[in-house]
């Protein structure tokens, strides 16, 4: 019999940057990765959930020296996500409301520029799917925030992450969304054998992430 992972909380020791359109605080990822030395493993990164890309660019930046890529899936469109939070406001509308009539994907573009080494997928996460040999040391999932959603951004991810690589959810056990938290319980009992340590670790307005390892 194999017990469900227990989740370690990691005390945040770096300071965050001051950046109004990064949502998460990615230098919490990045230190996170740079603590496990995961730059060192085979792969790239994958984000689902590139948003204003401030995210997507500073996890390219921390990679770019190793050669390795990052993946940025959004559907850059923010009427498209229609889902309601538990205080009754959509996703979408939050989305707008942040981007103070900018456009996302020219709001991305901006943010990303200059980085030969992300890659920009414009498409809803349930179509994508990467090849047998594509390998990843660090997953993000911070898009569509309904559990069907949560859980297929998982399935993307988790078969090509290598042992030892992390995969991160934002808004674990966030009020707001009740069912990213029902996801990642599901999923961790679902693939307890295959997950070696769990941490939480907190970034910006104090949102808490699950960091994943795989055995
Ligand atoms: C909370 S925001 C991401 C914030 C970003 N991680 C950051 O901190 O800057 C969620 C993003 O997921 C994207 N999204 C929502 N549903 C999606 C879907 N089905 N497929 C791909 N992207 C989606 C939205 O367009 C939005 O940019």
């Amino acid at each position: 019999m194999s017990l469900e992972p227990s989740v370690k909380r990691v005390s945040r020791k770096i300071p965050l940057e001051d950046d109004p359109d990064d949502f998460v605080g990615y230098e919490v990822l990045i230190d996170f990765m740079k603590q496990r030395a995961l730059h060192e493993l085979e792969g790239d990164i994958i984000e689902i959930g590139a948003y204003m890309g401030r995210g997507t660019a500073k996890l390219a930046k921390f990679v770019q020296r190793y050669g390795k890529r990052v993946y940025a899936i959004d559907v850059f469109d923010p009427s498209l996500d229609k889902t309601m939070s538990k205080s009754g406001i959509k996703a979408g509308d939050v989305y707008e409301a942040f981007l103070q009539g900018r456009s996302m994907l020219e709001a991305y573009q901006e943010s990303t520029r200059g980085f030969g080494n992300i890659v920009t997928i414009r498409e809803d996460s349930k179509k994508v799917s990467f090849p047998e040999e594509q390998r990843f040391i660090f997953g993000f999932i911070d898009g569509c925030h309904q559990q069907a959603y949560v859980e297929n951004d998982f399935h993307v991810i988790w078969p090509h992450l290598v042992s030892g690589g992390a995969l991160g959810f934002h808004d674990y056990k966030f009020d707001d969304w009740p069912e990213v938290t029902k996801a990642a319980e599901k999923l961790i009992h679902a693939h307890k054998r295959e997950i070696s340590e769990a941490y939480e670790i907190e970034g910006k307005y104090n949102i808490l992430s699950l960091l994943l390892i795989k055995r």
